[in-house]
């Protein structure tokens, strides 16, 4: 049987960003530029480049810059072509033709699990990816289509994974792994931040899923977690019991860009590879 394709996506944009206050105060940790566009751009980038093109947003109050930053901006867009700035004028209306992007608003930030069940009536029936805007991963292969890639062979929920040093992983949603391959493996469990003492594996859940459409039912029934939010986690640990779940480990480089040391590394990262600023870029860090 042909497995559903992977169409939809769900991006969870309603975090307060505590990490990043006060930056965050007034606008959305989304919207931060990395090196020469807001990091939530990347993400739709990426998602575009797997051919996922309906994308739904959950954002919450605050967020609008968002959604101006993907509409068409009259103004700016006038001001431009009369002063024939056209290279810009296609930079600026390139972002609001990316793709059909939808909103909805979570009116409290409950948690992941609970953002994402906000978009269960766009989501149907189908299988969809989630990415979480924060991780930005620098690779060959979009991060998300190596999930796909997975998901065509297994047709079930893969996890993306990543190898984390002992004194991190209880940030972490943790696997207990049984290894298929150099990188794909089964899930048996996931623990949602382990004590170190505790952790089933040093695999961590990073930004990107696929989910079947069944975690939306289990999303509604689920308690509040660790932290007093709706958990994604304990939503997987449902789904666990009666489906299989399957992990990969990304191959790329990720950037935790709602922390500042990761925002600053891959800021930095990004413009270093940029063919205009990244030589002189270089030369000037030896100077400092
Ligand atoms: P995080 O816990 O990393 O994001 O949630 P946060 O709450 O914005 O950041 P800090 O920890 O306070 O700095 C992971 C993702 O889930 C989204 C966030 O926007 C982020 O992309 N999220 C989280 C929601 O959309 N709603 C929530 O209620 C919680």
């Amino acid at each position: 049987m042909m497995e559903t394709p992977v169409r939809k996506a769900v991006i969870p944009c309603a975090g307060l960003g505590t990490r990043f206050l006060p930056a965050t105060k007034a606008q959305p940790k989304e919207m931060l530029p990395v090196f020469d566009r807001p990091a939530i751009q990347y993400i739709i980038e990426e998602a575009l480049a797997s051919d996922i093109e309906d994308i739904v947003l959950v954002t919450g109050r605050g967020k609008q810059a968002i959604e101006n930053h993907f509409d068409k901006s009259f103004e700016l867009e006038h001001y431009l072509k009369e002063r024939k700035q056209y290279q810009l004028l296609n930079k600026v209306e390139r972002i609001a033709e990316l793709a059909d992007i939808y909103y909805v608003r979570q009116k409290q930030p409950l948690g992941l699990g609970h953002a994402i069940s906000c978009a269960k009536s766009y989501l149907q029936h189908e299988p969809f990816a989630v990415f979480l805007a924060d991780d930005l991963i620098y690779s060959k292969t979009p991060a998300i289509k190596q999930l796909i890639n997975v998901y065509k062979k297994y047709n079930c929920s893969v996890l993306a994974v990543e190898e984390v040093p002992v004194e991190k992983i209880s940030h972490y949603g943790v696997i207990k792994p049984v290894k298929i391959s150099e990188s794909v493996f089964k899930v048996e469990d996931i623990v949602e931040k382990p004590k170190a003492s505790e952790a089933p594996s040093n695999l961590g859940v990073v930004g990107r899923y696929i989910l079947m459409p069944e975690i939306l039912d289990i999303l509604s029934g689920v308690q509040k977690g660790k932290g007093g939010e709706i958990q994604l986690t304990d939503a997987i640990k449902i789904l666990l019991k009666t489906k299989p779940v399957y992990a990969v480990k990304l191959n790329g480089k990720r950037y935790d860009t709602g922390d500042k040391l990761g925002y600053m590394k891959a800021s930095l990262e990004y413009a270093l590879r940029d063919k205009e600023i990244g030589g002189k870029l270089k030369k000037y860090l030896k100077t400092v």
